[in-house]
């Protein structure tokens, strides 16, 4: 009998686990593996009404792998990332509006790190309108291509940058924000990752600057067709908080972003991220 109870919230994309309590998310040994494989398998997995509280948030993801500690300092626990637009509670929040276009986390790395295995979110205070986080199967947007297209896409590759995804919410910068966007160094990744697993999914996102070798409007052009097939509705799991809610992504297979709330609401998200250990190529 499978360790978890598993109900599909889309045709792609999503999953809720219904059954499980923290204590048994941070201590039954058996359970990590059944969520790291339910997530393989889903994309997304929703915890309703779990209410985890931070220091048990980061004993569960420790369980799953190495927890990313580099933005630790916003919040008493360490591992745990305020995510809000409040200025008070996190002084990066400027930062945050990029998170309203689609992305995948650790594209632009500051160094060569792998993009993040998975994150987890937890719902302290939700906005009481907008604010969903949405999700899109890169996988399956991968899957739906013709042969024709996996074959013509196989070989694109697509520089990244921190500029490319600032300059959509804020395409007016100055000289000194535009100096800083541009002293983290750009990556090219290819368009189409091809995992360990054998699966391939898609590389896009507000990260994606332009396409290596390719007229730039064009490329341009083009990564913006893709990002509108990968994430058409079907393809999507909206997530509407309550509060109490945890939520866990696979971040190498699936497309992410926060659905638009006034920057005045008090939502306020508690993030951890797992590590990751698969460079895209
Ligand atoms: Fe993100």
């Amino acid at each position: 009998m499978s360790l978890l109870t598993i109900n599909k919230l889309t045709e792609s994309v999503g999953a809720e686990v219904v059954g499980v309590d923290p204590d048994r998310l941070v201590n039954d040994d058996s359970l990590a593996d059944a969520v790291l494989d339910a997530l393989e398998d889903n994309g997304v997995l929703v915890f309703p009404n779990l209410h985890l509280d931070p220091e048990a948030q980061v004993a569960f993801c420790t369980r799953l792998g190495e927890v990313d500690h580099s933005s630790d300092g916003h919040h008493p626990v360490a591992g745990i990332y305020p995510i809000t637009l409040d200025k008070s509670k996190n002084a990066s929040a400027a930062y945050l509006r990029a998170t309203f276009d689609w992305h995948i986390d650790g594209c632009t790395p500051t160094g060569d790190e792998c993009p993040q295995k998975a994150t987890v979110l937890s719902a302290v205070q939700v906005a009481e309108r907008g604010g969903e986080t949405e999700f899109a199967n890169s996988y399956a947007a991968y899957e739906a291509f013709s042969d024709e297209d996996k074959a013509r896409f196989a070989k694109l590759r697509v520089v990244h940058s921190l500029e490319a995804s600032q300059s959509r919410v804020n395409p007016d910068p100055s000289a000194e924000q535009l100096r800083r966007w541009r002293s983290r160094p750009t990556h090219e990744h290819p368009l189409v990752w091809t995992h360990r697993s054998g699966r391939r999914s898609l590389v896009l996102g507000a990260s994606a600057h332009y396409v290596v070798g390719m007229d730039r409007d064009e490329g341009q052009a083009l990564l913006a067709e893709l990002l509108d097939r990968a994430t058409q509705p079907h393809l999507v799991y909206s997530h509407r908080w309550s509060v109490g809610d945890t939520v866990i992504w696979d971040n190498n297979g699936v497309l992410h972003r926060a659905a638009p709330y006034d920057p005045d609401s008090p939502r306020e998200m508690l993030r951890t991220t797992v590590l990751g250990d698969e460079p895209i190529q």
